[in-house]
């Protein structure tokens, strides 16, 4: 093989590649429904802790087996900082920052978001096996970051 037929074998891998990502990206988008937050995900962080959901910040039952979870963090804690479930809940965690980024990390779940001011970051769980799980802040938010944590209690 000459030295030009490599490059085309390059480029022509470069070009499927290419369409791969693309079409990843178009089902990811298009089927999967993935994307940014929009408007409805923004939040002022001045005034979150009064603004609803955030002005009462807990845990409510939405449906047969289903809650929400309403989490304000700042630094350095989480509210609620402890929340109880019975084992099957399907769990949809709504939370925001009043100050810093913080992060937001159920142990030994999927759940694992980013608090970013002036967003609202939401993620659903279901806690099938009954056990205790720590909430912990995994963004680096100032001298007492260590200190954050909370817990969920699956019963
Ligand atoms: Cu909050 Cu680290």
């Amino acid at each position: 093989m000459n030295i030009l037929s490599y490059e085309k074998s390059f480029l022509a891998l470069g070009a499927v590649l290419l369409v791969c990502c693309l079409l990843a990206l178009g089902y990811a988008s298009f089927a999967m429904g993935i994307h940014l937050p929009g408007e409805e995900g923004l939040i002022d962080p001045e005034t979150a802790r009064e603004t609803p959901p955030f002005d009462a910040p807990g845990l409510r039952q939405t449906g047969d087996g289903t809650y929400e979870a309403v989490i304000l963090a700042s630094a350095w804690k989480f509210e609620p900082n402890e929340i109880r479930v019975p084992t099957g809940s399907e769990v949809t965690l709504t939370a925001t920052t009043v100050d810093v980024i913080h992060g937001l990390h159920v142990t030994g779940t999927r759940v694992n978001m980013m608090l970013i001011p002036g967003q609202i970051a939401r993620v659903t769980y279901t806690f099938r096996q009954p056990g205790e799980h720590l909430i912990l802040c995994h963004e680096y938010c100032g001298i007492n970051h260590h200190t954050m944590f909370g817990k969920v209690i699956v019963e």
